[in-house]
């Protein structure tokens, strides 16, 4: 049998790469559907916050095509589609609250007479005052629960009044649409009891929970099914479940089936998206560079609605420290409520920009005491020796890598000497700048609401050997279900291959947590690993009375069950068994141990245990224009024992993308309107394969995870996306070249942002916030 502490998985290409790059991969909108299935769209709000006065819906009634059209009054049960405890109406009531919000629902023949007639309704508004940005919510303390949330570990006000050194400033952040390829959509179609939902999300039981409080049946009578989503990023954890609820209650209402797509402008302008932040710091250090205190403001955008910005906020909080031991540290998260969209979970979900917000800080810090960012950062590690140091939030950090993972990666990538050839290249270059940055990774694994940490699998072996396998997981890209196959393919011993991944489905697996977190092959494939091996203990108890053996001499290899008295095929094996009247048919169940949090005194073990990564990136910025580019990066990234190790190097790959297009050339713009004016691909510009390092190296640091996951692996779905920052530290590098003032650059670092801090540096613009 399998030992837990074999070499990584096999570099398996995703189970579906050649259904994805067929085109023949079915995404919800390619499902058939049945003849009659009417087409839904939303009537959105044109005012950032306005009272309804009064809505005549007579015209979109009578537009071709439409055969009901339903207002927040006509919604049979509950109007809410909320993934949080407060909230947040489906279709609005007397109020909208920002421009985009849905406010009825129209029902009709085809997608093309509901988009159009969606947009006759004839509104009458009063517009009320509306906060857009960060500024206005802060000035009028517009917040969600109540204030502002404050951690704090020592005394920080004391420890910086004791520092040589101190920097401080703010850290501009910009939000990011997750721009998944395929948009939001959701098909349901009524049964003789109940309704059945097919929708992108990542979260299949929360649809389920969703519909059927919006349709009065009972969980047992709502059924969710999800066979893969063409991205997700977070952004189909909450987002969709708008779409499932009105088709469901369209599907009641009219006993036909009901679908639903966003068209890309309309998930857009509808859809949360990642937080922009502001983050005010104040960092100190003594003369030795020991860092001894640092204070965090994070102003923290949220939109109009809760949704999940309560643990996104808490997220970033956690992830104020990075990977740097600051013994005094005071956090104050202020959870802005605004007239705009309502955001939501993003890859690494409020990590990111709690970790580029202790970056940057350190980033500035070093530019004060004129010391190598690198080892300044070198000097603050956390102890990856007795005595381990806690985090700011009680956890102690026992199995820290990167004091030996980033002289790795500095070693692979050349850093000193290329460090040197740069700084060499500027003084003589005087309008392209170059600019390198190294920047760690430290991020925690686990939900931090401790009861969503638990995952569960379903296990068929049909008689001819053929494996079904069935988890609370969603596939989304990330290779879900490669690794689940693998796992079970590892317990019986036989080819991946020979083990079908059937859809995610509410009625297989139940009460299942989102995807998300990055936990998905943690969790689930502990749950399959679980499953697999009740039916291969009950097939080897079989077999070890049928051959007098003992059950530990009943070995799954190579397709083959081997006793001392015979080997047979795993196919034999499954139809002997059967013969026996031995059930080949499990479950499986998985809680992740250890953890505990309570998150309002911000204490506790949220977190398993840290998967870390360091990235070295070279840029280069055009001192005249702004343009900048990303020459090369070099990544080394701790996946533990890789389950999968192709897989895991395209997470890397992507993520790290994803992560420095947040930071380069994303950007959302609202106008004074609270119009989102970056609602297409024309104008919001996420990275092309042109805007890929042209050198690209990307190394796994092979060691096992010191915690029991499965088969010691590490998540990694989202922390490469952290990665990302040392793009955006590099073009802070390159902009420090250009004179001896901090270049203060905001993200993203478009061309005019880069323009503003060569500025900066250069000391012809005044410093401050913005620009
Ligand atoms: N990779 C792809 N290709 N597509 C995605 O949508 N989502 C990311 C990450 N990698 C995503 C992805 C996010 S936000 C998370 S939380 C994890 O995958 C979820 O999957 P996992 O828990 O199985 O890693
Ligand atoms: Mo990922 S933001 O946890 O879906």
């Amino acid at each position: 049998m399998s030992s837990d502490l074999t070499p990584p998985g096999l570099p398996l290409p995703h189970d579906s790469a050649l259904l994805h790059v067929t085109g023949k991969a079915r995404y919800t909108d390619d499902i058939p559907t049945p003849v009659g299935t009417l087409h839904l769209a939303f009537g959105l709000s044109p005012e950032a916050h306005a009272r309804i006065d009064a809505l005549d819906l007579g015209p979109v009634r009578a537009s071709p095509g439409v055969v009901k059209v339903l207002c927040a009054a006509d919604l049979p049960f509950a109007n809410d589609a909320s993934p949080a405890p407060i909230p947040e109406p489906l279709l609005a009531t007397d109020e909208v609250h920002y421009v985009g919000q849905p406010v009825f629902l129209v029902i009709a023949s085809s997608h093309r007479a509901a988009r159009i007639a969606a947009r006759r309704a004839k509104m009458r508004l009063t517009p009320l005052p509306a906060f857009l940005t960060i500024d206005e919510a802060d000035a009028a303390g517009s917040m969600f629960e109540g204030g502002p949330v404050v951690w704090s570990e020592g005394d920080a006000a004391a420890a910086l009044a004791s520092a040589t050194h101190i920097a401080e400033g703010w850290c501009e952040i910009g939000g990011q649409e997750h721009f998944y390829l395929e948009g939001q959509a959701a098909v349901a179609h009524p049964l003789d009891q109940g309704v059945m939902v097919q929708c992108s999300t990542q979260h299949p039981s929360e649809i389920q929970h969703k519909v059927a409080e919006a349709t009065g049946l009972a969980l047992h009578d709502v059924r969710v099914e999800m066979r893969r989503m063409g991205g997700g990023f977070g952004g189909k954890e909450s987002q969709g479940n708008h779409l499932a609820i009105a088709c469901a209650v369209a599907a009641q209402l009219t006993g036909r089936s009901c679908k639903m797509r966003y068209d890309r402008d309309d998930d857009m302008t509808i859809t949360g998206k990642r937080h922009d932040f502001r983050i005010r710091y104040r960092i100190g250090a003594d003369a030795g560079g020991r860092i001894l205190g640092a204070e965090f403001v994070h102003l923290a955008r949220c939109g109009w609605s809760p949704d999940l910005s309560l643990p996104v906020c808490d997220r970033a909080m956690l992830h104020s420290d990075n990977a740097y031991r600051i013994p005094a540290i005071r956090i104050e998260s202020r959870r802005l409520r605004t007239n705009t969209q309502s955001n939501t979970a993003y890859r690494g979900f409020g990590g990111p920009q709690g970790m580029l917000g202790v970056e940057y800080a350190v980033e500035h810090l070093a530019h004060v005491m004129g010391l190598p960012a690198e080892e300044l950062r070198r000097r603050n590690f956390y102890p990856s020796q007795a005595p381990f140091a806690a985090t700011h939030y009680g956890q102690e950090v026992g199995d820290f890598v990167l004091d030996r993972l980033m002289p790795a990666l500095e070693e692979s990538s050349d850093f000193a000497a290329r460090k040197a050839a740069i700084a060499e290249w500027n003084a003589h270059s005087r309008t392209l700048k170059r600019g390198i940055a190294i920047s760690p990774v430290k991020f925690g694994i686990s939900f931090t609401l401790t009861h969503l940490n638990q995952a569960g699998a379903l296990v068929h072996v049909y008689t001819d050997g053929s494996v079904q396998l069935n988890h609370g997981g969603t596939e989304m890209g990330q290779g879900l279900h490669r690794k689940c196959c693998q796992v079970a393919a590892r317990v019986f011993g036989i080819d991946p291959d020979a083990v079908r991944i059937t859809a995610t489905d509410t009625s297989k697996v139940p009460n299942t947590s989102a995807t998300a977190a990055s936990s998905g092959a943690d969790m689930n494939g502990m749950a399959v690993k679980a499953a697999c091996e009740t039916v291969r203990d009950r097939i080897a108890d079989f077999l070890a009375a049928k051959d007098g053996c003992t059950v530990a001499e009943v070995l799954f290899e190579d397709g083959t069950v081997r006793t001392p008295a015979a080997t047979r095929s795993f196919a034999e094996v499954a139809t002997a068994a059967h013969g026996a009247r031995v059930s080949l048919s499990a479950t499986g169940h998985y809680a992740t141990p250890k953890i505990s949090w309570d998150r309002v005194a911000g204490r506790g073990r949220p977190f398993y245990y840290f998967a870390y990564g360091a990235a070295v990136t070279e840029v280069a910025i055009d001192t005249l224009t702004g343009e900048n580019r990303i020459l090369r990066t070099d990544i080394l990234h701790d996946a533990g024992n890789s389950l999968n190790p192709a897989i895991d190097i395209g997470q890397i790959e992507g993520g790290y993308i994803q992560g420095a297009g947040w930071l380069t050339t994303e950007e959302l713009v609202w106008d004074a309107k609270g119009r989102l004016s970056t609602h297409a691909p024309s104008t919001y510009k996420i990275p092309a394969c042109s805007d890929r390092p042209r050198v690209f190296n990307v190394a796994l640091w092979d060691e096992p995870n010191r915690e029991e996951t499965i088969f010691r692996s590490k998540a990694v779905g989202e922390p490469p996306f952290m990665l990302g920052i040392s793009a955006f530290l590099a073009l802070g590098d390159a902009c420090a070249a250009c004179g001896p003032h901090w270049p203060a650059l905001r993200a993203p670092a478009t061309a005019e942002a880069v323009l503003a801090a060569v500025a900066r540096a250069r000391g012809t613009e005044p410093e401050g916030v913005g620009a």
